[in-house]
C-alpha cells in the first residue's frame, strides 16, 4: 500500500474536485461529504476529456463537460451515455485532516482510460 496525502482538508471543500497526477495517470479527487472523498481516474471514457472540469451531482456522479456522460464516482459505472465503459476508481480516505489516496488500489477493474489526443 502506498497512501499518499493529496491535499489537507481546508484545500477541498465539500462538494470541490482536484486534479492530481499519480503513477503518470491524471487521478481527480473529490470531496463529497465533511467526511468521505472519492478518487476516479480523470479521463472520461468517451473521448478522453478531463473530468475534473465536470459537473458534480447530488447523487455523487460526476458529469463529463464534454458529452454528459455520467459516471457513478463510487463504482466508475457510466450511468449516462455516450460513455460505455466505466472509469477506475482508486481508494481514497479522510484521515488526520487530509485525503489520502492509494494509486495502487483500484477499487474496480475498469481499463485505465486512453491518454487524452490532446
Ligand atoms: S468525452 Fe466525456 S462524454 Fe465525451
Amino acid at each position: 500500500m502506498a497512501w499518499e496525502a493529496v491535499a489537507d482538508l481546508d484545500q477541498l471543500e465539500e462538494g470541490d474536485m482536484m486534479l492530481c497526477h499519480m503513477g503518470g495517470e491524471p487521478i481527480c479527487v473529490v470531496r463529497l461529504y465533511e467526511d468521505e472523498a472519492v478518487a476516479v481516474h480523470n479521463t472520461c471514457t468517451h473521448q478522453q476529456q478531463p473530468l475534473n472540469e465536470g459537473y458534480l451531482q447530488e447523487d455523487d456522479s460526476l458529469i463529463c463537460p464534454a458529452h454528459n456522460s455520467r459516471f457513478d464516482l463510487h463504482t466508475g459505472v457510466p450511468t449516462g451515455v455516450p460513455a460505455v465503459d466505466p472509469i477506475p476508481t482508486y481508494a481514497c480516505k479522510i484521515e488526520d485532516g487530509a485525503i489520502w489516496v492509494d494509486f495502487e488500489q483500484q477499487t474496480n477493474d475498469a481499463a485505465i482510460p486512453h491518454k487524452p489526443y490532446h
